[in-house]
Order: C-alpha cells, then sequence, then structure tokens
C-alpha cells in the first residue's frame, strides 16, 4: 500500500518505489513475487480498476482509499485470488476508519465481476486496457485498430525475463538491435545512447572496440560496472557527452587531430518508449503525447550529428522502443530525404521477427513476446 501510494500521490517510479520498499520487508521470495504482481499490476491497470470500483461510490474517495479499492479490484478482476481472499486481505491492511466502507464497496466489485473482466460492460478500448485515451487513439490511427489493440493487450502482460548466455539479461529484441549492427572484430564501433550497456556489451562480445557513450554521468557509470561485471573493459571505452553534440574532434582522441571516424554507429535513441511499457506499469501514466514530436526532433538531432563521423561504407544503426511513426517511418523519410547517401544495407533481413516497416523494420509486443522495438540499418556511400 505505501508503494502504491507513493507512484500515486508522489509520482514515484514504480521500480524504485518497490525496489525500495521489497528491501525494507525481506519477504520469502513467492511474497516477493506477489507484492510485485499486486503493485506492478495495480499501477498498470489502474483505470480499469478504478472504472469498477466507481460503480459503487457516491464520491470520489481519498487517496488511501483510493489505493486500497484499486488493489482490491486488481485482485478480483485480474488474479486467481479467490475474492474472499482477497477482500479480508485488503480490508486487514485498512486503517480501521477505512474497513467497512473498503470491505462494502469491494463485495460489491466481487458480485459485479463474478463472470470475469469480460462481463463488465466497459465504456471503451482505453478504459477496458487501461492506457490514457491519448495512446488507444495515436497506435489505433497509425497501426489500425486490431493491431494497435493486440499490442497494447501484450504489454499489459508482465514481460519474459531473456538471459543472455553470459548472464546479462536483456530483451530479446534489443538482443536482435545489437547483432544487426553487425560489429566484427577489430571494427572501432560508436553507440552514442549506451547505458546501461546492454547493446554495447553484446556488441564489444565480437571482438570490436566500442566507444560506449552516454549523457549523463550516473548511467555511464551503469556501463562502466556492466563492461566489468562481463570482463569487456578492454574493448569498451565510455565516455560522457550529448549525442546532440559529439565530443570527437578530428583525431580520433576527443577533442583534436583528423577526423574520428567509425566502422560502424548505433543510435539507440531516447524515444516515447510505447513497445515497452509491459517493463514499466506506471510508464503510461507518465509520457505525454506532446513528447512524441519532442523526441523526434532529438533523435533527428542525433542521427544527424553522427554523420560526419561516418567512415566510407560505415553502417549507421537506428533503433527506438516504441512504434510511433513520428518516431520510425518519418524519421525514415526524414533521413532519406536529408542524406541520399545513407542508403539501406544490402543483403537478408536482420535476424529477428521483424516485418519491413519503411526501409526499416518493425516488430511489435504480440509477434514474438518481445517489446516493440524498430530498426533502421543504413550504410553511408559517398558518391
Ligand atoms: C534507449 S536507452 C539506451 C539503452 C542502451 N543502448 C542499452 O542497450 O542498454 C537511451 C539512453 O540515452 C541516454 N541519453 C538521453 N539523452 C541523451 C543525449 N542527449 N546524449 C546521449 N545520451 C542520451 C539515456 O541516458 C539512456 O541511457
Amino acid at each position: 500500500m505505501e508503494a502504491l501510494r507513493r507512484i500515486d500521490e508522489d509520482d514515484a517510479f514504480a521500480n524504485l518505489v518497490l525496489a525500495k520498499e521489497l528491501d525494507r520487508l525481506s519477504l520469502p521470495s513467492r511474497d516477493r513475487r506477489l507484492v510485485t504482481e499486486l503493485v506492478y499490476g495495480t499501477t498498470r491497470m489502474r483505470r480499469a480498476c478504478d472504472h469498477l470500483v466507481d460503480r459503487f461510490v457516491l464520491e470520489p474517495p481519498g487517496a488511501q482509499a483510493r489505493a486500497l479499492l484499486r488493489v482490491g479490484a486488481y485482485q478480483l478482476l485480474f488474479t486467481g485470488i479467490p475474492p474472499y481472499a482477497a477482500i479480508s486481505a485488503t480490508v486487514a491492511a485498512a486503517p480501521p476508519r477505512l474497513r467497512g466502507f473498503v470491505n462494502a464497496v469491494l463485495r460489491r466489485c466481487s458480485d459485479a465481476v463474478r463472470g470475469g473482466a469480460d462481463a463488465i460492460s466497459w465504456p471503451d478500448d482505453a478504459t477496458r486496457l487501461s492506457y490514457p485515451d491519448w495512446i488507444i487513439d495515436l497506435l489505433v490511427g497509425e497501426l489500425g485498430r486490431a493491431t494497435a489493440l493486440a499490442s497494447l493487450e501484450a504489454m499489459n502482460q508482465a514481460p519474459s525475463v531473456t538471459t543472455r548466455d553470459d548472464g546479462y539479461i536483456q530483451d530479446l529484441a534489443s538482443q536482435w538491435v545489437a547483432v544487426a549492427v553487425g560489429a566484427r572484430s577489430g571494427e572501432r564501433v560508436l553507440d552514442t545512447c549506451a547505458a546501461p550497456g546492454g547493446k554495447a556489451t553484446l556488441m564489444a562480445r565480437s571482438g570490436a572496440t566500442v566507444v560506449a557513450m552516454d549523457r549523463y554521468t550516473h548511467r555511464a557509470g551503469l556501463i562502466r560496472a556492466n563492461a566489468a561485471r562481463l570482463g569487456l573493459t578492454d574493448r569498451i571505452e565510455v565516455v560522457v557527452a550529448d549525442a546532440q553534440r559529439l565530443p570527437f574532434g578530428t583525431d580520433g582522441a576527443v577533442g583534436t587531430g583528423t577526423v574520428a571516424r567509425f566502422d560502424r554507429v548505433l543510435v539507440d535513441a531516447p524515444c516515447s518508449g510505447l513497445g515497452a511499457l509491459r517493463r514499466r506499469p506506471d510508464a503510461r501514466w507518465r509520457i505525454e503525447a506532446a513528447a512524441v514530436e519532442r523526441l523526434a526532433e532529438l533523435q533527428r538531432e542525433m542521427l544527424a550529428a553522427t554523420v560526419p563521423f561516418l567512415g566510407d561504407g560505415a553502417r549507421l544503426v537506428y533503433s527506438v522502443c516504441t512504434m510511433t511513426r513520428a518516431e520510425t517511418i518519418a524519421i525514415d523519410q526524414w533521413l532519406r530525404d536529408r542524406y541520399p547517401n545513407l542508403e539501406p544495407v544490402a543483403g537478408p533481413p536482420p535476424e529477428g521477427a521483424w516485418r519491413p516497416w519503411g526501409r526499416g523494420w518493425l516488430v511489435l509486443p504480440q509477434d514474438a513476446g518481445t517489446d516493440g522495438m524498430f530498426l533502421l540499418q543504413l550504410e553511408w556511400n559517398p558518391t
């Protein structure tokens, strides 16, 4: 309840709050799993839970009652927990002054969901699937209703965990992106948005030298820690810098001499993250519609900044964990118009469950149980 209160009232990040509360509580592992499911699930399905509850309250409940009713409704709607157990445990977590109220409302909710979540009459898809209107409207408009709703439904499930053979936990679609860079032994690779280093470490394992950049010092520290843990410090050079203004001068060292060229450049740009909502249960309530175009502008600037550093035949890879047109196809079109020398790489499709998307590739969350991801592989061919 404390975690839910902080996520809701203080706008705290769900993963950070939950980790802190779990540390404090030292619960056995199955209780940790249950707490995680209740906090993440209730946060994710907040809008659907409120819809159920709001039919049985006369005025909006205060913050504490709201959190209790949500977690109760979540259990009734979306878990296999028997209703009597869900209600009595939730009532037991309430302060004495709220117990009667929480009990009465949850009993009525329980009656209403006896036929399961499908028995409820939902006013619209956004309420049923528990997303803000703008996300539903945008994706339905851009992907079509059936495809968009399948993506959004898939992202209401907890993510699967994929562990690489070196022990690093990384979503499969992210691994496909790192592989699509095609780094080879002896090459110089620039990863401009590299923290925490998932793709950088995978690329470095090929024997390439990776310059792994991130704007934020504390995040660059995560790359260093991951490189050290995986025994890759010799092949990963961590640089703290802004990808919109690359710090390479002209001799390959930071700041001076002839132009530093790279064989491959990965721009794994900050994005709206609409393909990775499984992983961040509170993200859907945090992102704003206006951020999409702002991020697309940032993505364009980051891509443009890399062009002077592409050697002849160098590969430029752009990826984002989202599927908005502005951050995928429109970026591709912009690059095509502005840099005719950047051509799609020849050869077979990249490894993974990709579908063609512009000159690049898209994987949706429902396609292969991964995050939704866009990938564009281009080659610098000066005429
Ligand atoms: C999608 S994440 C990168 C994930 C990483 N490539 C991996 O595979 O582990 C985007 C990263 O961009 C960084 N970032 C945001 N703005 C930046 C900027 N202006 N310059 C460089 N990095 C930036 C963020 O700190 C974040 O670590």
